[in-house]
């Protein structure tokens, strides 16, 4: 299919593409989909090469170039990065392909940044994230480009992720596994802790009870749903509010794994998964 022009009008009633390592993305996609509800949306879950958390950052920023590709050859208004570490590591990547379409792209970081400093009441900001997303230190430079003065307290959490896209049922190796995670955010007296990693909203009760109820958890998605609307809105590109829209969902591994734990996470059914390949990074 022919790439529309640089300026070209997109049309308003194509898709909202999003992509993640796995599962994660969806606690993304349920704010959007609870926020605008009108819009289709398309989600590809690249579980073949889960976790992201870990791989070296030139492959996976390839990666991220071919994923942007065919979520936008298949034409698509807009590209939401649903996955930290893929912002963390690529968000300049999928900003060049998205340009190529004449398409804005949505990350997860920056919004949750500013929340962040928004809430927090004593300035001491706790970010829980996988190695490459730390070792990015994209939280810390959007941290401090909110004009505020903030102490940072970064944590890795390299089991958590893969965990919860294992579907595993949680048990106290996990609960000893978050409080190892939880307790030098602790000693840091944090008050605000950023779930810097979108499988995390699926262990927040977890989070929330070894923390106490007066940490406030910043996620991504509530976050990212509010900075898709304005971009559509700006852009001419939100559909009227007056249907419902689809989604569908693609993923690079086992399609049948992939839809059970996407529907036990999205407490939504998924419908008919496509599997699609992808071949950079394999
Ligand atoms: N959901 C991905 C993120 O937000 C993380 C998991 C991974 O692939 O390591 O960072």
């Amino acid at each position: 299919m022919a790439t529309p022009a640089a300026g070209a009008k997109l049309d308003p009633s194509l898709p909202i593409a999003m992509f993640d390592s796995g599962v994660g993305g969806l606690t993304v996609l349920h704010e959007c989909l609870v926020s605008l509800p009108e819009e289709d949306y398309v989600y590809l879950g690249d579980t073949a090469w889960f976790p992201y958390g870990v791989k070296d950052p030139d492959d996976l920023r390839a990666r991220i170039r071919e994923i942007a590709e065919l979520l936008l050859g298949g034409r698509a208004k807009l590209l939401v990065i649903a996955c930290n570490t893929a912002t963390s590591i690529g968000e300049e990547t999928a900003r060049q392909v998205a340009g190529e379409h004449g398409v804005a792209v949505v990350p997860v970081v920056e919004p949750q940044a500013e929340i962040a400093a928004a809430i927090t009441g004593n300035g001491k900001v706790g970010v829980l994230a996988t190695p490459n997303t730390v070792a990015s230190a994209a939280y810390r430079h959007a941290l401090e480009g909110q004009g505020r003065a903030l102490e940072v307290t970064e944590v890795e959490a390299p089991d958590l992720a893969p965990f919860i896209q294992d579907g595993s049922p949680f048990d106290e190796a996990v609960v000893e596994m978050a409080r190892t995670y939880c307790a030098p955010l602790k000693a840091a007296e944090v008050d605000t802790l950023i779930l810097g990693c979108t499988h995390y909203p699926l262990v927040a009760p977890l989070l929330q009870r070894i923390l106490g109820r007066d940490i406030r958890l910043v996620s991504g998605g509530h976050a990212v749903a509010a900075a898709v609307q304005r971009t559509l809105e700006r852009r001419g590109l939100a559909r009227p509010a007056d249907s419902e829209g689809t989604y569908r969902f693609l993923c690079t591994g086992d399609v049948d794994s992939f839809c059970d734990l996407g529907t036990r996470f999205l407490q939504m059914p998924l419908g008919e998964v496509e599997r699609v390949e992808i071949s950079s990074g394999s």
